[in-house]
Protein backbone atom coordinates (compact mmCIF):
# COMPACT_ATOMS: atom_id res chain seq x y z
CA UNK A 1 0.00 0.00 0.00
CA UNK A 2 1.61 3.14 -0.58
CA UNK A 3 0.25 6.70 0.87
CA UNK A 4 0.72 9.52 -1.58
CA UNK A 5 1.38 12.50 0.62
CA UNK A 6 1.86 15.04 -2.42
CA UNK A 7 2.58 14.95 -6.00
CA UNK A 8 2.38 17.25 -9.22
CA UNK A 9 -0.02 16.74 -11.97
CA UNK A 10 -1.34 18.45 -14.63
CA UNK A 11 -0.21 21.97 -13.20
CA UNK A 12 -1.82 21.33 -9.75
CA UNK A 13 -0.22 20.55 -6.97
CA UNK A 14 -2.39 17.99 -5.11
CA UNK A 15 -1.89 16.94 -1.48
CA UNK A 16 -3.79 14.29 0.95
CA UNK A 17 -6.10 16.44 3.42
CA UNK A 18 -4.22 15.52 6.79
CA UNK A 19 -6.85 17.74 8.56
CA UNK A 20 -9.73 15.40 7.56
CA UNK A 21 -7.35 11.78 8.27
CA UNK A 22 -8.46 9.68 9.71
CA UNK A 23 -12.11 10.60 9.25
CA UNK A 24 -11.94 11.05 5.38
CA UNK A 25 -9.34 10.20 2.84
CA UNK A 26 -9.44 13.44 0.81
CA UNK A 27 -7.32 15.43 -1.65
CA UNK A 28 -6.70 19.05 -2.21
CA UNK A 29 -5.92 19.98 -5.40
CA UNK A 30 -4.28 23.44 -5.01
CA UNK A 31 -4.41 25.52 -8.64
CA UNK A 32 -2.87 29.02 -7.07
CA UNK A 33 0.34 28.92 -4.99
CA UNK A 34 -1.28 31.04 -1.99
CA UNK A 35 -3.56 27.67 -1.57
CA UNK A 36 -0.35 26.10 -0.75
CA UNK A 37 0.70 28.38 1.42
CA UNK A 38 -2.50 27.88 3.14
CA UNK A 39 -2.40 24.46 3.10
CA UNK A 40 0.75 24.34 4.97
CA UNK A 41 -0.10 26.61 7.68
CA UNK A 42 -3.36 25.49 8.66
CA UNK A 43 -1.39 21.63 8.81
CA UNK A 44 -3.21 20.40 5.89
CA UNK A 45 0.14 19.12 4.57
CA UNK A 46 2.59 18.97 7.62
CA UNK A 47 5.83 17.24 8.50
CA UNK A 48 9.20 18.96 7.81
CA UNK A 49 10.45 16.28 4.58
CA UNK A 50 6.95 17.21 3.27
CA UNK A 51 6.40 20.74 3.75
CA UNK A 52 9.62 21.35 2.27
CA UNK A 53 8.69 19.82 -0.92
CA UNK A 54 5.50 21.56 -1.01
CA UNK A 55 6.90 24.85 -0.75
CA UNK A 56 9.23 23.84 -3.49
CA UNK A 57 5.97 22.19 -5.60
CA UNK A 58 4.27 25.61 -4.20
CA UNK A 59 6.69 28.09 -6.12
CA UNK A 60 7.04 26.36 -9.07
CA UNK A 61 3.17 26.50 -9.36
CA UNK A 62 3.07 30.24 -8.81
CA UNK A 63 5.43 30.67 -11.01
CA UNK A 64 3.08 29.52 -14.11
CA UNK A 65 1.23 32.46 -13.82
CA UNK A 66 3.97 34.74 -14.94
CA UNK A 67 5.95 32.04 -17.13
CA UNK A 68 5.15 34.45 -19.90
CA UNK A 69 6.74 37.63 -18.51
CA UNK A 70 9.78 39.21 -18.46
CA UNK A 71 12.46 38.41 -16.72
CA UNK A 72 12.09 41.43 -14.25
CA UNK A 73 8.50 40.27 -13.62
CA UNK A 74 9.64 37.03 -13.32
CA UNK A 75 12.42 37.91 -10.59
CA UNK A 76 10.03 39.85 -8.49
CA UNK A 77 7.40 37.20 -8.27
CA UNK A 78 9.84 34.62 -7.59
CA UNK A 79 10.99 36.28 -4.20
CA UNK A 80 7.84 37.75 -3.63
CA UNK A 81 6.47 33.90 -3.87
CA UNK A 82 9.25 32.30 -1.57
CA UNK A 83 9.34 35.65 0.81
CA UNK A 84 5.20 34.26 1.54
CA UNK A 85 6.09 30.39 1.32
CA UNK A 86 9.17 31.43 4.40
CA UNK A 87 6.93 32.55 6.68
CA UNK A 88 4.93 29.27 6.93
CA UNK A 89 6.47 27.31 9.67
CA UNK A 90 9.47 28.93 11.30
CA UNK A 91 10.71 25.32 12.74
CA UNK A 92 11.12 23.23 9.97
CA UNK A 93 14.53 23.40 8.52
CA UNK A 94 13.47 21.34 5.10
CA UNK A 95 11.12 24.45 4.13
CA UNK A 96 13.87 26.68 4.02
CA UNK A 97 16.51 24.10 2.46
CA UNK A 98 13.56 23.83 -0.41
CA UNK A 99 13.71 27.34 -0.87
CA UNK A 100 17.20 27.75 -1.12
CA UNK A 101 17.32 24.75 -3.40
CA UNK A 102 14.56 26.43 -5.82
CA UNK A 103 16.52 29.95 -5.67
CA UNK A 104 19.97 28.55 -6.74
CA UNK A 105 18.07 27.04 -9.87
CA UNK A 106 16.32 30.25 -10.53
CA UNK A 107 19.56 32.16 -10.62
CA UNK A 108 21.13 29.32 -12.66
CA UNK A 109 18.81 29.17 -15.31
CA UNK A 110 17.46 32.73 -15.24
CA UNK A 111 19.33 33.49 -18.52
CA UNK A 112 17.25 31.03 -20.37
CA UNK A 113 13.62 32.07 -21.93
CA UNK A 114 11.42 32.75 -19.02
CA UNK A 115 8.96 30.05 -19.64
CA UNK A 116 12.09 27.73 -19.53
CA UNK A 117 13.02 28.79 -16.39
CA UNK A 118 9.67 28.23 -15.14
CA UNK A 119 9.66 24.46 -16.73
CA UNK A 120 13.18 23.85 -15.02
CA UNK A 121 11.53 25.03 -11.68
CA UNK A 122 8.92 22.76 -12.13
CA UNK A 123 11.15 19.77 -13.05
CA UNK A 124 13.32 20.69 -9.79
CA UNK A 125 10.18 20.28 -7.36
CA UNK A 126 9.15 16.85 -8.55
CA UNK A 127 12.74 15.81 -8.59
CA UNK A 128 12.94 16.91 -4.65
CA UNK A 129 9.77 14.98 -4.22
CA UNK A 130 10.77 11.76 -5.73
CA UNK A 131 14.36 12.05 -4.09
CA UNK A 132 12.37 12.51 -0.59
CA UNK A 133 11.21 9.00 -1.03
CA UNK A 134 14.23 7.49 -1.88
CA UNK A 135 16.07 8.96 0.31
CA UNK A 136 13.55 8.21 3.39
CA UNK A 137 14.01 4.59 1.89
CA UNK A 138 18.11 4.67 2.10
CA UNK A 139 17.62 5.57 5.99
CA UNK A 140 15.55 2.65 6.82
CA UNK A 141 18.44 0.90 5.29
CA UNK A 142 20.55 1.70 7.75
CA UNK A 143 18.43 2.33 10.43
CA UNK A 144 16.66 -0.72 10.77
CA UNK A 145 19.91 -2.68 11.99
CA UNK A 146 19.31 -0.80 14.92
CA UNK A 147 16.15 -2.54 15.58
CA UNK A 148 16.06 -6.67 16.61
CA UNK A 149 12.83 -8.67 16.13
CA UNK A 150 10.23 -8.51 19.23
CA UNK A 151 10.97 -4.76 19.95
CA UNK A 152 8.39 -2.54 21.07
CA UNK A 153 9.06 0.79 19.75
CA UNK A 154 7.59 3.93 21.06
CA UNK A 155 7.33 6.81 18.72
CA UNK A 156 5.50 10.71 18.90
CA UNK A 157 4.01 12.53 16.79
CA UNK A 158 3.89 11.50 12.60
CA UNK A 159 7.04 10.86 11.22
CA UNK A 160 5.89 8.30 8.97
CA UNK A 161 4.92 8.57 5.11
CA UNK A 162 2.29 11.79 5.43
CA UNK A 163 5.32 13.60 6.89
CA UNK A 164 7.23 13.04 3.93
CA UNK A 165 6.94 12.56 0.52
CA UNK A 166 6.16 8.87 0.95
CA UNK A 167 7.64 6.03 2.90
CA UNK A 168 8.64 8.40 6.39
CA UNK A 169 11.72 9.04 8.40
CA UNK A 170 10.78 7.35 11.60
CA UNK A 171 8.42 5.08 10.68
CA UNK A 172 10.60 4.68 7.26
CA UNK A 173 13.17 2.95 9.54
CA UNK A 174 10.50 0.89 11.72
CA UNK A 175 8.57 0.05 8.22
CA UNK A 176 12.26 -0.99 6.56
CA UNK A 177 12.99 -3.52 9.61
CA UNK A 178 9.75 -5.16 9.33
CA UNK A 179 10.02 -5.31 5.41
CA UNK A 180 13.07 -7.65 6.41
CA UNK A 181 10.66 -10.06 8.44
CA UNK A 182 11.60 -8.46 11.99
CA UNK A 183 7.93 -8.37 13.97
CA UNK A 184 8.13 -4.83 15.46
CA UNK A 185 5.23 -3.70 17.73
CA UNK A 186 4.61 0.58 17.84
CA UNK A 187 3.30 2.13 20.42
CA UNK A 188 1.87 5.45 19.25
CA UNK A 189 1.77 8.89 21.52
CA UNK A 190 -1.42 10.88 20.84
CA UNK A 191 0.78 13.99 20.30
CA UNK A 192 -1.55 16.57 21.85
CA UNK A 193 -2.60 19.22 21.06
CA UNK A 194 -3.09 17.80 17.07
CA UNK A 195 -3.07 14.45 17.51
CA UNK A 196 -0.94 13.47 14.98
CA UNK A 197 -0.38 9.83 16.45
CA UNK A 198 -3.69 8.94 17.01
CA UNK A 199 -4.50 10.61 13.62
CA UNK A 200 -2.14 9.87 11.23
CA UNK A 201 0.78 7.60 12.71
CA UNK A 202 -2.42 4.90 14.24
CA UNK A 203 -3.57 5.24 10.83
CA UNK A 204 -0.48 4.90 8.64
CA UNK A 205 0.53 1.97 10.92
CA UNK A 206 -3.16 -0.06 10.22
CA UNK A 207 -2.57 0.75 6.54
CA UNK A 208 0.79 -0.51 6.35
CA UNK A 209 -0.39 -3.94 8.81
CA UNK A 210 2.35 -2.89 11.34
CA UNK A 211 1.36 -3.92 14.92
CA UNK A 212 0.68 -1.03 17.14
CA UNK A 213 -1.18 0.31 20.15
CA UNK A 214 -2.31 3.95 21.03
CA UNK A 215 -1.56 5.45 24.51
CA UNK A 216 -2.04 8.82 25.35
CA UNK A 217 1.41 11.26 25.55
CA UNK A 218 1.19 11.07 29.64
CA UNK A 219 1.22 7.12 29.64
CA UNK A 220 5.06 6.67 27.93
CA UNK A 221 6.79 6.79 31.18
CA UNK A 222 4.78 3.96 33.07
CA UNK A 223 4.68 1.90 30.47
CA UNK A 224 8.70 2.05 30.27
CA UNK A 225 9.07 1.42 33.78
CA UNK A 226 7.13 -1.72 33.25
CA UNK A 227 9.53 -2.42 30.47
CA UNK A 228 7.20 -2.36 27.90
CA UNK A 229 9.41 -0.12 25.24
CA UNK A 230 13.11 -1.19 23.86
CA UNK A 231 13.17 1.94 22.19
CA UNK A 232 12.19 5.04 20.88
CA UNK A 233 12.50 6.63 17.87
CA UNK A 234 11.61 10.07 16.33
CA UNK A 235 11.92 12.67 13.48
CA UNK A 236 13.04 15.83 13.56
CA UNK A 237 12.20 19.22 12.06
CA UNK A 238 15.47 20.86 12.79
CA UNK A 239 19.17 19.31 13.83
CA UNK A 240 21.63 21.56 14.70
CA UNK A 241 25.39 20.94 14.34
CA UNK A 242 25.82 19.67 17.48
CA UNK A 243 23.06 16.64 17.49
CA UNK A 244 20.38 18.80 19.34
CA UNK A 245 16.98 18.10 17.92
CA UNK A 246 13.97 20.03 17.70
CA UNK A 247 10.73 18.02 17.36
CA UNK A 248 6.88 17.92 17.81
CA UNK A 249 6.37 19.33 21.35
CA UNK A 250 6.47 16.44 23.99
CA UNK A 251 9.57 14.74 22.60
CA UNK A 252 12.08 16.30 25.13
CA UNK A 253 9.81 14.45 27.76
CA UNK A 254 10.12 11.29 26.02
CA UNK A 255 13.77 11.72 25.55
CA UNK A 256 14.48 12.44 29.45
CA UNK A 257 12.11 9.41 30.60
CA UNK A 258 14.16 7.16 28.00
CA UNK A 259 17.67 8.23 29.42
CA UNK A 260 16.24 7.49 32.93
CA UNK A 261 14.99 3.78 32.02
CA UNK A 262 17.81 3.44 30.01
CA UNK A 263 16.42 3.12 27.06
CA UNK A 264 17.55 3.78 23.56
CA UNK A 265 16.52 7.07 21.73
CA UNK A 266 17.05 7.09 18.29
CA UNK A 267 16.08 10.27 15.93
CA UNK A 268 16.07 9.93 11.75
CA UNK A 269 15.96 12.28 9.67
CA UNK A 270 17.30 13.79 6.62
CA UNK A 271 20.35 15.86 6.20
CA UNK A 272 17.81 18.44 4.56
CA UNK A 273 16.91 18.79 8.37
CA UNK A 274 20.36 19.42 9.40
CA UNK A 275 21.11 22.99 9.68
CA UNK A 276 25.27 23.02 10.34
CA UNK A 277 24.97 27.20 10.28
CA UNK A 278 22.95 26.42 14.21
CA UNK A 279 25.36 25.37 16.76
CA UNK A 280 23.23 24.50 19.31
CA UNK A 281 19.34 23.76 19.80
CA UNK A 282 18.39 26.70 21.42
CA UNK A 283 19.35 28.64 18.29
CA UNK A 284 16.26 26.71 16.57
CA UNK A 285 13.64 29.29 16.24
CA UNK A 286 10.35 27.66 17.99
CA UNK A 287 6.34 27.98 15.95
CA UNK A 288 4.12 29.01 18.10
CA UNK A 289 0.40 28.26 17.64
CA UNK A 290 -2.87 29.23 18.63
CA UNK A 291 -4.52 28.55 21.33
CA UNK A 292 -7.28 26.87 19.66
CA UNK A 293 -5.42 24.38 19.50
CA UNK A 294 -5.39 23.76 23.55
CA UNK A 295 -9.09 24.79 24.37
CA UNK A 296 -10.60 22.74 21.67
CA UNK A 297 -10.88 19.19 21.32
CA UNK A 298 -11.61 18.89 17.06
CA UNK A 299 -13.35 21.51 17.63
CA UNK A 300 -15.07 21.29 20.76
CA UNK A 301 -14.10 23.71 23.46
CA UNK A 302 -12.85 22.05 26.78
CA UNK A 303 -11.30 25.04 28.47
CA UNK A 304 -12.80 28.11 29.85
CA UNK A 305 -13.29 31.12 27.78
CA UNK A 306 -10.74 33.12 28.37
CA UNK A 307 -8.09 31.40 29.92
CA UNK A 308 -4.19 32.02 28.79
CA UNK A 309 -2.81 29.30 26.61
CA UNK A 310 1.02 29.07 25.67
CA UNK A 311 1.51 26.73 23.18
CA UNK A 312 4.79 25.49 21.66
CA UNK A 313 4.79 23.27 18.55
CA UNK A 314 8.35 22.15 19.00
CA UNK A 315 10.70 21.19 21.91
CA UNK A 316 14.32 20.78 21.29
CA UNK A 317 16.33 17.47 22.95
CA UNK A 318 19.60 17.88 23.97
CA UNK A 319 22.01 15.78 22.47
CA UNK A 320 22.97 14.46 25.51
CA UNK A 321 19.68 12.76 25.48
CA UNK A 322 19.83 11.20 21.69
CA UNK A 323 21.63 8.00 21.64
CA UNK A 324 22.34 7.59 17.49
CA UNK A 325 21.18 10.09 14.51
CA UNK A 326 20.25 7.87 11.51
CA UNK A 327 20.35 9.41 8.23
CA UNK A 328 20.50 8.00 4.74
CA UNK A 329 24.09 8.33 5.07
CA UNK A 330 24.52 6.10 7.44
CA UNK A 331 24.10 5.99 11.75
CA UNK A 332 25.81 9.24 13.39
CA UNK A 333 26.82 8.54 17.07
CA UNK A 334 27.80 11.23 19.94
CA UNK A 335 30.03 13.42 19.88
CA UNK A 336 27.32 14.59 16.80
CA UNK A 337 29.89 17.76 16.30
CA UNK A 338 32.63 15.25 15.13
CA UNK A 339 30.35 12.76 13.12
CA UNK A 340 27.18 14.41 10.86
CA UNK A 341 29.54 16.38 9.03
CA UNK A 342 31.36 13.53 7.71
CA UNK A 343 28.51 11.38 6.66
CA UNK A 344 27.37 14.63 4.55
CA UNK A 345 30.16 13.93 2.83
O1 LIG B 1 3.58 20.21 13.43
P1 LIG B 1 3.97 19.06 12.55
O2 LIG B 1 2.92 18.01 12.45
O3 LIG B 1 4.45 19.55 11.20
O4 LIG B 1 5.22 18.40 13.28
C1 LIG B 1 5.86 17.33 12.66
C2 LIG B 1 6.92 16.71 13.50
O5 LIG B 1 7.24 17.17 14.56
C3 LIG B 1 7.63 15.53 12.90
O6 LIG B 1 8.04 14.65 13.89
C4 LIG B 1 8.85 16.03 12.12
O7 LIG B 1 8.48 16.98 11.17
C5 LIG B 1 9.57 14.94 11.45
S1 LIG B 1 8.66 14.33 10.10
C6 LIG B 1 9.55 13.26 9.19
Amino acid sequence: MTIRTIFWEDNTVVMIDQKALPQEERYLACRHYEEVVAAIKDLTIRGAPAIGVAAAMGIALGMLTVSSSSHENLKSAFHEICTQFSRTRPTARNLFWAIERMKKLFEDTLSSSPARVVEALTEEAIRMCEEDIAINKRMGMQGKTLFRDGDNVLTHCNAGALATAGYGTALGVIRAACEEGKKIHVYVDETRPVLQGARLTAWELMKENIPATLITDNMAGFLMKQGRIHKVIVGADRIAANGDAANKIGTYSLAVLAKEHNIPFYVAAPFSTIDMSIRQGDEIPIEERNAEEVTTFRDVRVAPEGIAVYNPAFDVTPHRYITAIITEAGIALPPYMETIRPLQG
